[in-house]
C-alpha cells in the first residue's frame, strides 16, 4: 500500500515546482499536471486542492536531480520558450511542459527515430500542445532552423562528446539576447580517460570562450554519477 500525501506546497525557490509531503515525513518533487489523468513514465499522480500533481523523480530527470541538490536558479517559468536538445522519450521535457504551461513552448529535438516515436506517443498524442517535436540532429541546427523561433532557454542533455559546442552553436541560431543555457555534462561521454572534474572544466571553458557567463554548476550525485548541470547566460 502506498503512503498518503499530507501536504502539497510550492517549492520555496522554483516557479512551477512543488513539494509533496508524505505521512512518514518524506518529501518529493512534483509539477502540476498539464494533462490530468495522464502519465509519461509511470510517475505517481496526486490529487490535491482541485489540481493534479505528477511526482518528479530525480533518478529519472537530471533537472529534478539539480533541484533536489539545491540549484539556486532555474530560468524557467510560465510562458518560457525552451529549445531542448536530446529530448529522448520526454521525461524532463514533460515536466518543463507542466511548468511553462499553455503560453510556453518546448521545442524538443531528438535524433533517434525509435525514441522519437515514444516521445510522440507519450507527450504529443496525450495532448501536450506546448511541445513541438523535432526529429533532428542537434549537431546541425540549420536542419530545423525553419521550425524554431527565438528561445529564452537552450537546454542540452545529449550524452555525446562536444556538448558545450553543440549547445553554443544552437544558441547562436536560436537564443534571444540575454537568454540562458543549461548544460548537462556527462563526463564519461566526453572523455572516459579524464577525471570528471577535468571534463567539467573543459566544457565550462568552451561555454566561456563562446561568450557565456557561468552562473552556477551543480553536481548530480547521488542521482547520476559523474554528471553536472551548468547554468549560464549569454553576455
Ligand atoms: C540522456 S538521454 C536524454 C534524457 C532526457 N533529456 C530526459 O531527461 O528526459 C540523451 C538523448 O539524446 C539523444 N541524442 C544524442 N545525440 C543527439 C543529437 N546529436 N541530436 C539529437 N539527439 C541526440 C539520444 O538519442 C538520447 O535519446
Amino acid at each position: 500500500m502506498s503512503i498518503e500525501v499530507v501536504e502539497v506546497r510550492p517549492h520555496e525557490r522554483h516557479f512551477g515546482v512543488y513539494a509533496l509531503k508524505f505521512e512518514d515525513g518524506s518529501e518529493r518533487l512534483a509539477t502540476r499536471n498539464l494533462t490530468p489523468g495522464k502519465r509519461v513514465y509511470g510517475e505517481r499522480l496526486v490529487k490535491w486542492g482541485g489540481a493534479e500533481y505528477r511526482e518528479w523523480n530525480p533518478y529519472r530527470s537530471k533537472l529534478a536531480a539539480a533541484i533536489a541538490n539545491g540549484i539556486k536558479f532555474v530560468p524557467i517559468q510560465e510562458g518560457t520558450h525552451i529549445l531542448y536538445l536530446g529530448a529522448a522519450s520526454g521525461t524532463t521535457p514533460s515536466h518543463m511542459s507542466d511548468i511553462v504551461g499553455e503560453r510556453g513552448l518546448i521545442y524538443s529535438v531528438e535524433f533517434s527515430p525509435r525514441v522519437f516515436r515514444e516521445f510522440m506517443e507519450k507527450l504529443v498524442d496525450q495532448g501536450r500542445r506546448n511541445v513541438v517535436p523535432i526529429l533532428g540532429d542537434a549537431r546541425f541546427p540549420y536542419q530545423y532552423a525553419h521550425y524554431v523561433k527565438g528561445v529564452d532557454v537552450a537546454y542540452i542533455d545529449v550524452a555525446q562528446p562536444a556538448q558545450a559546442k553543440i549547445l553554443a552553436d544552437n544558441a547562436d541560431y536560436f537564443l534571444k539576447p540575454g537568454g540562458y543555457v543549461m548544460l548537462v555534462i556527462k563526463a564519461m561521454s566526453i572523455d572516459v580517460t579524464a577525471p570528471a572534474t577535468e571534463t567539467f572544466k573543459q566544457e565550462i571553458n568552451t561555454l566561456k570562450e563562446r561568450g557565456f557567463e557561468i552562473l552556477e554548476t551543480v553536481h548530480l550525485e547521488p542521482y547520476d554519477t559523474a554528471h553536472a548541470m551548468v547554468v549560464a547566460r549569454k553576455r
